[in-house]
């Protein structure tokens, strides 16, 4: 469950996010002063319409690494036009079962995804206009069919980005995996679900069972936390004992891009190192992280351990720093 965006990519100069208050590296919500960027882009730029929302590119690579349709399930709401109908006819492309919430009256959300250069040290700024990913109601989850999907789920993955949309269809949704002894996993998403919604967060933990993030993340979730710490292997340390309803022992996974990956499982470190891609092969890194995740769990789900699970993670993260955006080689050779 997430936003489903529709990404709008171009390459842009430092001058450009300097002028729509933009920082290098990061992601945020839009707010009305940025209305007129969309337009200037959209006008003045040769943009690439690619589908987006971080959780849905995130099942779009499972289902892509599963190679057998509908495992996977996605919520979100769209509007009812064009952008919408695109997100749709790409997810089912992909194999996932969209069930979108549709809104008649807003327009499906998109996301500016402003680049410049290739890897880490140029950068990446995303920007969410959200729209009609931000009127997702509770009653979809309520829906009969609906209901039966969520019955029938053994994982459920939701983002932090929805965080800002609807806590409560978050909350039913781990509440319902904690009692039935399920998978509940969550996405830290970005740094600023940490600085401005750390309540909602911080309520939403005690239901994850495995939590994932980048270092920034990390570094944020830290912070909001008062620990006086940067390393990424303490915070994953600390996020595993942070109180828990379930008896099951939390599992954290912190990427941080080409440095090795930490994982926490209770209170065990584990690093695994990633294989670096020569910087000529790297085309863009947007949409890693939700690839990683994707990699993850299409093997985590079948009940392959945290190293098989890991190494698809990156393999998958790796196919798709080849590729614009968050897109995968028609074929799979995962093995
Ligand atoms: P974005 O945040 O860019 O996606 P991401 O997948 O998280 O990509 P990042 O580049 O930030 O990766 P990361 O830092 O998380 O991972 P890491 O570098 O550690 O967002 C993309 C999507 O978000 C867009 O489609 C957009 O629609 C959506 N979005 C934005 N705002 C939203 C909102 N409000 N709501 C919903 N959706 C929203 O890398 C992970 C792994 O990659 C590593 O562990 C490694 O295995 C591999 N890797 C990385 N770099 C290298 C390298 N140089 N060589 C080899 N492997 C590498
Ligand atoms: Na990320």
């Amino acid at each position: 469950m997430c936003n489903p965006l529709l990404d709008i990519q171009t390459t842009v100069e430092k001058s450009f996010l300097d002028k729509w208050g933009l920082k290098e590296n990061d992601a945020i919500l839009c707010d009305d002063k940025h209305n007129d960027m969309f337009t200037e882009l959209t006008k003045d730029f040769t943009v690439e319409y690619i589908p987006g929302g971080a959780a849905q590119n995130s099942l779009r690579v499972a289902q892509w690494i599963l190679n057998s349709p509908n495992r996977t399930v996605f919520f979100g709401a769209v509007g009812k036009d064009q952008y919408g109908e695109l997100l749709a006819t790409k997810a089912k492309e992909a194999g996932v079962n969209v069930q979108y919430q549709i809104n008649e009256t807003v327009k499906t959300g998109t996301c500016a995804a402003l680049i410049n250069g290739t890897h880490r040290n140029d950068f990446r700024s995303l920007c969410a206009h959200l729209a009609a990913a931000n009127t997702f109601t509770q009653d979809h989850l309520q829906k009969e069919e609906n209901q039966k999907i969520i019955e029938q789920a053994k994982y459920f993955y939701v983002t932090g980005f929805f965080i800002t949309v609807c806590p409560p269809a978050i909350i039913q949704l781990a509440t319902h995996s904690a009692e039935f002894n399920k998978t509940f996993t969550l996405n830290l998403s970005a740094p600023f679900i940490s600085q401005f919604f750390f309540d909602k967060l911080s309520e939403i933990i005690p239901l994850v069972d495995v939590l994932f993030g980048n270092e920034d993340e990390a570094a944020a979730f830290a912070n909001a936390h008062g620990w006086e710490t940067t390393c990424v292997k303490e915070i994953a340390l600390k996020a595993a004992a942070l109180p828990k309803k379930s008896t099951k022992p939390r599992l954290v996974v912190f990427t941080q891009g080409p440095e090795p990956v930490v994982v926490v499982e209770g209170d065990k470190v584990t690093e695994y190192p990633v294989t670096r891609l020569p910087k000529e092969e790297i085309v863009d890194t947007n949409g890693a992280g939700d690839a990683f995740v994707g990699g993850f769990l299409s093997q985590f789900i079948q009940g392959k351990g945290i190293e098989a699970s890991v190494a698809c993670g990156s393999y998958a993260a790796q196919e798709i720093i080849k590729k614009h955006g968050c897109t995968v080689p028609s074929v799979c050779k995962y093995h």
